[in-house]
């Protein structure tokens, strides 16, 4: 079910959820888990013009434990290297320093990103699933119809959600009142969350990536993935938007069925897409889930 118009993030005028929400944005630091320097370093690498395999290389050979996954990763069926490389280095000059970087993202953020979301009622495995729909879907988007944003898009897809870690307990605390909402299946989840807690998933979102020190492209799409319209041009927010409906049309992600789903009416103009591309990148991100999920689960 999708609804045609979009809402203006509201000033949530009950005074419960407005202390809620100042409460929940006090804690953040005390309980917001890190995000590996490697990520960081990684994606700062290959957005500077004078970006070098080298270098990222080097920073990847900081991280033991991150190092081993990307290896795993690369050897997987979705790269095309199945069983082929033995080291960083040759899986870089094989694969190339986008792939790298892709890779270092994927394995810096699976343990922090795929985690069980009880209040959100979706198994770790399902979170992590989703949130590589989304990074896939992302980047398949930009290159397709903004190349200029491809080094960015995957990233902003894959931590999208991840103001939901910091909700999760709070949404948990309060599931009757949220069921009570959403039973009539008139709101999203979403709306529900600003209704409740006095601020949404997305705008957390952009307090845990300001806190993670992730660049402002990011943090703001991350803030605007469900409202890209009132991004002021953020067209990175109409990426991922686009790619997470794509993710939960595709049945990726979705915990309470039937849930509705608010579409932005202008992102297929804003992005140029058709339809039938829509329908091709979704076929290729479901692809691309499975032969990753499957590598990351032995990872
Ligand atoms: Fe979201
Ligand atoms: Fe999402």
């Amino acid at each position: 079910m999708e609804k045609s118009s979009l809402p203006t993030p509201p000033a949530n005028s009950n005074p419960r959820a407005r202390a809620l929400k100042k409460r929940i944005l006090q804690c953040l630091m005390g309980v917001l888990p890190p995000m590996p320097k490697v990520v960081l370093k990684a994606q700062e690498i290959m957005s500077s013009p004078d970006s070098s395999l080298k270098e990222l290389v080097r920073v990847i050979a900081t991280d033991q434990a991150i190092s081993v996954r990307v290896l795993k990763l690369a050897n997987s069926a979705y790269y095309g290297l199945v069983g082929r490389v033995t080291s960083i280095g040759h899986a870089s000059v094989l694969l190339g320093g986008k792939k790298m970087c892709e890779i270092v993202i994927m394995a810096g953020t699976s343990n922090l990103l795929g985690k069980t979301l009880k209040g959100y009622r979706l198994k770790s495995e399902d979170v992590w699933r989703h949130s590589l729909a989304v990074g896939i879907g992302s980047r398949l988007i930009a290159n397709m119809k903004k190349p200029e944003l491809v080094n960015d898009a995957f990233m902003a897809g894959l931590i999208h959600d991840c103001g939901k870690i910091m909700l999760d307990e709070h949404v948990l605390e309060r599931m009757e009142e949220f069921e009570g909402l959403l039973k009539d299946g008139q709101q999203t989840f979403f709306e529900a969350e600003q209704k409740i807690l006095g601020l949404d998933h997305s705008e957390i979102g952009f307090h845990v990536c300001k806190s993670w020190g992730i660049p402002d492209i990011l943090t703001n799409a991350v803030r605007y993935h469900h409202y890209p319209s009132l991004s002021q041009g953020n067209v990175l927010s109409h990426i991922v938007h686009m790619a997470d409906s794509m993710a939960i049309r595709s049945g990726i992600g979705t915990s309470f069925v039937g849930m509705p789903y608010q579409v932005d009416d202008k992102d297929m103009e804003v992005l140029g897409l058709q339809e039938d591309e829509v329908s091709g990148i979704m076929d290729q991100v479901v692809q691309a889930v499975e032969e990753l999920a499957e590598k990351m689960r032995e990872t």
